[in-house]
């Protein structure tokens, strides 16, 4: 079933009726200022940082769910509405919610009015934009009282929710233009030298900014006292919770639409000058943002670039084929999501509360892979951030904050595969750009400023990091954990309320990761590359005999007749393998091993990746393993704590089934590997909404395996690096334009689904048109350049501002 339609040429997802499966939802912001929207306009924004600087309240896990928006209420001769349907649920005669790339339009109608709500972060800008355009459509006049509505987060989002008693006496508002800009400054009397603002262009009736005189103490979301009784009260808030209303008096003759536009901004104050006068806020920086966007013809200005910005980017990489689906996937959602996944990383979504977690240092590098082609200015400078988290001896904290830049201590090191995603990270952006001035950069570890040296020097630890910590096998030790944060193979956790990851770590040097061992020998080909290049001959040498000793490490040992071993755990006992009871199989190591060519030559590859089609696949995607665990297991960790069939323990996580999708064009099953990708790209899973309940333009970490209660159902969409994964393996593999060292790879392989289709790449300043003949039997393809034929699958790179003509038979 489906709850609306793409619409392709405006790159829009339209949400026909309010009551999607699950709130369906759109990121505002591109830089530094971010905001989250659902199809019901609830959500919030944030400056930078989800839990430090947050300007909204939201309630997550809430009853009804998806509570604290945007809120809009009409009241229509005592008739009260939202056109966001949400709070009060009165009937719309139409709906619908138009999600974009960067806004958001919904809109409702009843008894003859039509209200449309714009919302966009304009780009360089600190503010939402909410443009409300009211129309009546009857034959009469209408007198309309409109209450705008937002409440306000006291900043810290994790303070917020819990530290009432200082809380509720510390909030504090200021009123100007008699109403029409409302300022939120709670706590800039003391350390803050930010505020926030709530305007709009038009005088007001009135306005409330206390909460309690908005709704009354004991009414629901849906029946303010404001908004029924039709008057603003003029409530000025001391302490207790501040909101946001303007009151409006809209007089509209019969057909007559009226726009207002509203502006929801963050600004700075330098500290010197604060105030303008002694416990007056000083408002310039305010009115300057206010004066930008106050007509609606500022308001279109900006649209206009939010929209040509967007197709500059898209612009880097697109496919024009039969299918639309495919089309949709490649072209928009997916690039779009990598975008605010490389912005977001794990924090702020509607399954990440904002509050937790910061940014990964393996996530972070993963998301650099589907972003770089985007960006890739603002990727070199994400991996300057991250390599300066790393640790002199190769390791690196899990995870760091985004607005102090430094590591996690709570979270700490140790998560062993962590070291080797820089060395992917770097080599993306080296692909993408050619820049290898960046390996000479001076990045410091741990922030440390003396300790800065070049970021080669940081890859070299990283590599050499695996080299150091092997285990009993010759196989890299796992540590807290790979990239399956729930394989805890040294926390033997027995106590609630306890980390997996950071709890009671066992100090033997004897768990051993499989995965990683794939890692090594699919980067090591990489670094001694990038050694190579800067004269550190021995280096790559070396890199190079390691790699193949690993290679054969992982064969001897990491090969358990049918497909690769998971891990060795703390007790020397195999993980993964048929000796065990449950989960005999793992997805992991036979994505990442045959990716790395492990088996390929061999014969292994193609027997791992058989036995993930006999026992990992489902109609909805591949498990991470199978049989599930069906009881905890002390010396596995948080794995086996799920029950079957949810997240690592057998669910399907979308982010390493696209390694077993690239996996298979290694070995030439395009058709496999196309039908693999197919079953967890949302655009085609859109007509089964009702059952994976999630947006169908956007990847979910994961959806509930064979085992689980519900099959098939989606969760944690939006934050997960499924998004550069699938967008690496649709545009790389399958359909096989990659940027590498020395020129464009041109090698599809998806099958024979999709005849004729032509990628346009942009890459190094140039462009490539690439028309791609597609029989689908996965051989090697056939290329000239610009019409000359060549052997050989590399395009050489051409001079900045040439157009390219590839033709490639397959
Ligand atoms: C989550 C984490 C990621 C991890 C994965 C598997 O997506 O963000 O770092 O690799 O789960 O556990
Ligand atoms: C990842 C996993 C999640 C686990 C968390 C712990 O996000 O997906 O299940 O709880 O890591 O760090």
């Amino acid at each position: 079933m489906r709850f609306g339609y793409f619409d392709d040429k405006n790159r829009e997802y339209v949400i026909t009726t309010p009551k999607t499966p699950y709130p369906w939802i759109n990121y505002l912001g591109s830089e530094n200022f971010f905001a989250l929207v659902s199809h019901r306009a609830g959500g919030y924004c944030f400056y930078r940082d989800a839990r430090l600087r947050r300007l909204m309240r939201y309630r997550y896990n809430n009853v009804p769910t998806d509570m604290g928006g945007r809120y809009f209420y009409i009241n229509d001769g005592g008739d009260v509405w939202n056109p966001s349907f949400a709070p009060t649920k009165a009937a719309l005669d139409s709906f619908e919610c138009r999600h974009g790339l960067g806004y958001t339009r919904i809109t409702g109608e009843r008894k003859g009015v039509r209200a449309s709500l714009l919302m966009f972060v304009p780009p360089g800008h600190t503010a939402e934009v909410h443009e409300l355009r009211i129309k009546n459509t009857t034959a009469g006049p209408k007198n309309l009282k409109v209450f705008s509505f937002i409440e306000w987060c006291l900043w810290n989002a994790y303070d917020d929710m819990t530290n009432y008693q200082r809380n509720f006496s510390t909030g504090e508002v200021e009123i100007e233009r008699g109403g029409s800009t409302i300022y939120h400054k709670t706590e800039y009397r003391e350390r803050r030298d930010h505020y926030a603002f709530y305007n709009v262009n038009a005088e007001v009736a009135g306005f409330d900014t206390d909460r309690e005189t908005f709704f009354g103490l004991y009414n629901d979301w849906s029946a303010p006292d404001v908004a029924l009784k039709g008057a603003s009260s003029k409530s000025v808030a001391s302490g207790w919770s501040p909101i946001a209303s303007h009151g409006l008096d809209v007089d509209l003759a019969p057909g007559e639409e009226k726009t207002f536009v509203f502006t929801l901004g963050y600004v700075e104050v330098p500290r010197a000058d604060k105030w303008e006068k002694p416990g007056i806020i000083n408002k310039k920086p305010a009115h300057a943002l206010i004066e930008k966007f106050s007509t609606t013809e500022q308001v279109a200005a900006a649209m206009k670039g939010l929209s040509d910005h967007w197709s500059r980017l898209l612009s880097n990489y697109s496919v024009e084929s039969t299918d639309e689906k495919l089309n949709r996937m490649v072209n928009i959602w997916n690039p779009y999501q990598c975008m605010v996944t490389f912005n977001m990383s794990r924090s702020a979504s509607y399954f990440e509360t904002g509050i937790g977690r910061g940014m990964g240092f393996r996530d972070s590098n993963q998301d650099l892979l589907g972003f770089v082609h985007l960006v890739p200015e603002r990727a070199r400078e994400r991996i300057i951030d991250i390599a300066s988290t790393q640790f002199p001896d190769g390791s690196a904290y899990h995870q760091y904050q985004p607005l102090t830049k430094r590591g996690n201590n709570d979270v700490g090191s140790g998560f062993n595969d962590d070291p080797l995603w820089l060395i992917f990270g770097v080599a993306a952006y080296i692909r993408e750009t050619g820049d290898y001035g960046i390996l000479d950069e001076q990045v410091p570890f741990d922030n440390d400023p003396k300790t800065k040296t070049s970021l080669f020097e940081h890859l070299k630890r990283s590599f050499n990091y695996t080299l150091n910590n092997l285990g009993p096998h010759g196989l890299p030790l796992i540590g807290r954990a790979d990239w399956n944060d729930c394989l805890n193979l040294n926390c033997f956790s027995e106590t609630p309320d306890e980390s997996f990851q950071t709890t009671g770590n066992r100090t033997g040097r004897t768990a051993e990761s499989v995965f990683i061992a794939g890692m090594f020998v699919g980067v090591a080909p990489d670094y001694a590359f990038l050694a190579e290049k800067l004269g550190f001959t021995d280096e790559a040498k070396k890199a190079r005999g390691e790699s193949a000793k690993m290679n054969d490490t992982i064969l001897k040992h990491g090969w358990d007749g049918e497909w690769f071993l998971r891990a060795y755990d703390f007790f020397g006992n195999k993980v993964g393998s048929k000796e065990n009871k449950e989960s005999q199989i793992f997805i992991e190591p036979q994505g990442f091993c045959v990716m790395a060519g492990v088996g390929v030559e061999g014969g292994q590859a193609k027997k791992a990746l058989d036995s993930v089609k006999e026992r990992l696949d489902t109609k909805y995607g591949i498990v991470l393993n199978n049989t599930p665990y069906s009881e905890y297991h002390v010396e596995l960790g948080e794995i086996s704590s799920y029950p079957p069939g949810y997240k690592e323990n057998a669910g399907i996580f979308c982010h390493n089934n696209p390694w077993v999708i690239i996996a298979e064009t290694m070995i030439g099953r395009g058709d496999r590997a196309f039908d693999y990708w197919k079953k967890i790209a949302p655009a085609y899973l859109e007509e089964q909404s009702e059952v994976h309940r999630l947006e169908p333009y956007v990847y979910a970490q994961m959806i509930a395996g064979k085992d689980a209660v519900r099959h098939g159902e989606a969760k944690n969409s939006w934050l997960t690096g499924t998004a550069a994964w699938n967008f690496v393996a649709i545009s790389q593999y399958l359909l096989g334009v990659r940027p590498d060292f020395d020129g464009l790879r041109v090698h599809p392989c998806m099958g024979g689904e999709v005849g004729k289709f032509t990628v346009t790449r942009k890459c190094r300043g140039a462009e490539y048109r690439i028309n791609v003949k597609n029989s689908g039997k996965g051989a090697a393809p056939k290329l000239t350049v610009d019409g000359k034929a060549i052997t050989g699958d590399l395009v050489p790179y051409a001079k900045p501002g040439a157009t390219v003509i590839v033709d490639c038979e397959v």
